[in-house]
């Protein structure tokens, strides 16, 4: 088979085997997935080869399959919406494949052939697209993986891969809605450090933050924050988003120095502010910058960016026994006006002067 070629083989799942729609007014976040799937492989050999769309299922793997044991794996999380008028987007859909390229290449995976990824993408869509809901801010949520399956057990890099395309209808990431969160700045574990794996989507760096988040979590917090691996010090990501502040009127977010996902939310969320003209700075900023200006009045506000989460923003942090409150625990106006701006794009209810959005 070509390298190069865009076919598709679709199979349809019977009448019989289609499932039926969850309620859209109760869909919390990654419980439902559509009737269909997305899959292709690559091999040494072979390259890219069997593209096709099947009906949604498990696979078969031998207990030898090399992401079992050593956890080659990456992944993607992008979003399909549905306009007023019924026109179905994505949103910098060539971006997430570029990244998962990249994310690829950093655990030694094959690079996606990305227009296929995206033609799998559209084909899947267009086959489930009753699934996008219709919903106040319901989403098709969309995660493409690559894993490694080839049966084997010595430590090196497979021979053979899978990528897969599922979605899963969902309304907002946490429960709490687009009310502001409790945060738990980290300081006894560690995401990432220089020259390891921060930043690439990689499920290693997920499963590396589950303990973290599930203290937190016992704790009463909703996430925590990360700082740096080297001196926990700077600021670094929330475990689901990207981190901003506003302090002075100043928009800060860390920079992307390879220890932070380089997020796509993140991205547009600069842009958007650089075109609003006021101050914006991928800078490093400390724990005791924040805590401080936090407590002379200073921070004004903080928030997450990233697909799933979309704007969510922060009422509290603490760090090694202090708590401060943001903005009264309210979300702020650069949150509000970030979260309205992007959604109106991302639905199609504005302007697209930055090109994002793609029609299905
Ligand atoms: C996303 O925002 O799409 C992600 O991949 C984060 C994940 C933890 C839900």
């Amino acid at each position: 088979m070509s390298h190069h070629n865009l076919e598709i083989t679709v199979h349809e799942c019977a009448a019989g085997q289609c499932k039926q729609r969850p309620d859209e007014n109760n869909l919390g976040f990654g419980q439902y997935f559509t009737n269909h799937m997305f899959t292709m492989r690559w091999n040494i050999d072979k390259g890219w080869y069997d593209a096709r769309i099947e009906p949604y299922g498990p696979f078969s793997l031998t207990p030898a399959t090399l992401v079992f044991h050593y956890g080659q794996a990456i992944f993607e999380g992008m979003k399909a919406y549905r306009g007023t008028d019924e026109s179905i987007y994505f949103f910098r859909p060539k971006d997430n494949f570029a990244r998962m390229t990249r994310s690829a290449e950093r655990i030694c995976m094959p690079a996606l052939q990305e227009e296929l990824a995206l033609e799998g993408l559209r084909t899947l869509v267009s086959l489930d697209r009753e699934w996008v809901p219709r919903a106040a801010g319901a989403t098709l949520y969309i995660r493409p993986v690559m894993i490694a399956v080839e049966p084997n057990v010595g430590l090196r890099a497979a021979t053979d891969y899978l990528f897969f395309i599922i979605a899963c209808p969902v309304g907002a990431y946490y429960p709490e809605g687009f009310r502001p969160t409790k945060i738990y700045v980290e300081d006894k574990y560690v995401r990432a450090v220089p020259g390891g794996v921060g930043e690439a989507k990689t499920a290693a760096n997920y499963a590396a933050s589950v303990l973290a988040q599930k203290e937190a979590k016992d704790k009463g917090f909703s996430e925590v924050l990360w700082l740096d691996g080297v001196e926990r010090r700077n600021i670094e990501e929330v475990g689901t988003s990207n981190f901003f502040l506003v302090i002075d009127d100043e928009l800060i977010t860390p920079p992307l120095q390879g220890s932070i996902l380089p997020g796509i939310t993140r991205d547009s969320v600069l842009q958007l502010a650089r075109s609003w003209g006021g101050k914006v700075s991928e800078r490093l900023v400390s724990i005791d910058e924040v805590m401080a200006a936090a407590e002379n009045g200073r921070l004004q506000e903080c928030f997450g960016t990233g697909t799933a989460a979309v704007i969510s923003p922060i009422g509290e942090l603490t760090y090694k026994g202090r708590t401060v409150q943001i903005n009264k625990g309210e979300a702020g106006p650069m949150s509000c006006r970030l979260y309205d701006e992007l959604q109106a794009i991302q639905f199609g209810r504005q302007d697209d002067p930055f090109g994002w959005r793609v029609i299905v």
